[in-house]
């Protein structure tokens, strides 16, 4: 298959044309409770999984992000039901990872603001790639530390304490026009990534050369990021309009034909 291009079709067909143990990373964003209608499409969520699960590359992650809709006074569960389907047809559940919005919309009724999505990793097997993100420790350098003998008196001992440590599962984020991304025809699209998290994820994952999908692409954020940090990507997008817009954002990027019809 040819690397860099959209293929505006669903996900089904391309998955499809990749062999076996192919695609070193997902992140995507499915179309979830029909929160919005993505000019009308359908997707079929458990033959989409069973594909991911065939393509991707034993020690492949798959970042999945989704909240639900709140329908008849009732969140739909529907993160939980895909994350177990996700869990039953052989994938792990390596880490249920927040994404945190700092500035959500706000929220009327008798509910908090809501602040976030799930964002899940599920892996084929044990995570082949893992560059944590890190950030400084407030104190370091050597330390008495306490710790317990079996008789249970206190002992105290020098340890070195590092001045980096990986960061936790909760990634915040600042969202909305000029912030979640510079490209203003990517707001043509209603519900984009922030870039940023798309860097960090992928930046997490995978290693430089390594195939990127998004099976889901949208406004072509996981292209641009994949792009820029030297990684070969793939996307299916089933709008024609949102290819359209994706390319338009893509231009000034990459100089390749973006898709496929
Ligand atoms: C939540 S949006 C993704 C937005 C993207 N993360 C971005 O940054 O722009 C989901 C996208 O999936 C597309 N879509 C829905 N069903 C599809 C399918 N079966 N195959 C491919 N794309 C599909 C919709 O048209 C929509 O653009």
């Amino acid at each position: 298959m040819e690397f860099e291009k959209i293929y505006n079709e669903n996900c089904l067909i391309t998955m499809g044309n990749m062999p076996d143990n192919y695609i070193d990373f997902v992140i995507t964003s499915p179309p979830y409770d029909d929160i919005r209608n993505y000019n009308g499409y359908q997707f079929e969520f458990e033959k989409i999984v069973q594909e991911l699960f065939r393509v991707l590359k034993p020690g492949g992650i798959i970042i999945w992000v989704v909240a639900d809709a709140t329908i008849n006074g009732s969140e739909t569960g529907t993160s939980f039901r895909q994350a177990l389907y996700f869990k039953e047809i052989g994938f792990r559940l390596h880490d249920t990872m927040i994404y945190y919005k700092n500035n959500p919309m706000p929220q009327t009724g008798n509910r908090y603001h809501q602040h976030f999505e799930y964002m899940f990793a599920f892996s084929k097997g044990n995570p082949k790639t893992f560059n944590p993100i890190t950030e400084s420790t407030k104190y370091h350098g050597l330390a008495n530390m306490k710790n317990r003998g079996q008789e249970g008196s206190l002992n105290y001992q020098k340890t070195e304490r590092t001045k980096e440590k990986k960061v936790g599962n909760v990634f915040s984020y600042s969202i909305g026009g000029g912030i979640s991304t510079k490209d203003k025809i990517a707001y043509k699209h209603p519900a984009i990534f922030p870039e940023k998290l798309v860097a960090d994820q992928i930046n997490t994952w995978t290693n430089e050369n390594d195939l990127v999908y998004d099976p889901f692409i949208g406004s072509g954020t996981t292209a641009k990021i994949a792009h820029i940090l030297k990684r070969n990507w793939i996307g299916s997008e089933i709008s024609k309009d949102y290819v359209e817009i994706a390319v338009q954002r893509l231009k000034q990027y990459t100089a390749n034909n973006l898709f496929s019809t």
